[in-house]
């Protein structure tokens, strides 16, 4: 069985793997592919329906998150088509090969996947916001602050019953890292209580591959609304009386 294809990449989930052999491939390609940083994967933090992340021990003793990316997984992506169009992707034989699915495009729709991430989590970072700061990238992986404190990765905030002066604070910080989001002309697209960990009282934002433009194609204010929507809809749970549609509007009025 050749594991390691392609550039340290694995080509999987053609229905021969059990979830077990799966990891274990996984844990091996993330030794290879991240060498330079990880000296030993430590396990599940999350096995999701788009991507599963590994704890990592670092050669510096410190624990990383390490996000990889499946081909089968990106068939739940909703939005796919919106924007990964001929122009955005420059190949217009690649593009009909995405929207068709075949295999080459669904690796290249895969890994166009991971660079939008790679990419916003690096904007972001720099720009400020409470993303986990990127640290490497390989074909089918990201490699990441892993977002917790003593190895233990932090609940997502839909877990946590928040009293009301932490919820607002928590609040607070949300839409000011909208704010920054938005200065930099990105709307999450998938935000929601349960893409934000909860780290001590301080939220940190997650799962960026979907990252929209402000400035289209298309209208994003619906998406952008959405987002914050979810938000609203988490905190109106912990005691809050968020505006959605008025917060949504005031920010978009002022950033687009
Ligand atoms: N940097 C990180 N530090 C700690 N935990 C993380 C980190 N990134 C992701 N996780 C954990 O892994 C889970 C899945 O990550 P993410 O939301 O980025 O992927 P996903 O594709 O949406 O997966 P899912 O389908 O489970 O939502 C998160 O809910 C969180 O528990
Ligand atoms: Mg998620």
């Amino acid at each position: 069985m050749n594991a390691m294809a392609d550039e340290g990449s694995i080509d999987l989930l053609n229905g021969r793997f059990l979830r077990g052999e799966l990891a274990e491939l996984e844990q091996k390609m993330l030794l290879e592919v991240f060498s330079k940083y990880v000296s030993h994967v430590d396990g599940m933090v999350n096995d999701g329906k788009e991507a599963t992340v590994y704890r990592c021990l670092g050669h510096d003793n410190e624990y990383y998150a390490a996000k990889v990316y499946r081909d089968r997984r990106f068939r739940a992506f909703a939005n796919e088509s919106s924007y990964m169009d001929a122009a955005s992707i420059g190949d217009r034989r690649l593009a009909k090969a995405i929207r068709q699915r075949t295999k080459t495009g669904r690796r290249t729709s895969q890994r166009l996947w991971i660079d939008r991430e790679w990419q916003a989590l690096n904007v972001l970072y720099e720009a400020g916001a409470s993303v986990p700061e990127p640290v490497d990238k390989a074909p089918d992986a990201i490699l990441m602050e892993l977002v917790g404190s003593d190895g233990a990765a932090a609940p997502m905030l839909a877990q946590m019953k928040l009293d009301r002066s932490e919820a607002e604070t928590a609040f607070k910080a949300i839409l000011l890292d909208i704010e920054v989001l938005l200065d930099c002309e990105l709307i999450h697209g998938d935000l929601s209580a349960y893409n934000i960990l909860y780290q001590n009282g301080r939220p940190r934002l997650i799962d960026l591959p979907q990252v929209l433009d402000i400035h289209g194609p298309g209208d994003n204010f619906a998406p952008f609304l959405r987002d914050i929507e979810n938000i609203a809809t988490f905190f109106e749970r912990q005691g809050l009386c968020p505006d959605p549609l008025e917060i949504s509007i005031k920010l978009w009025r002022r950033y687009v």
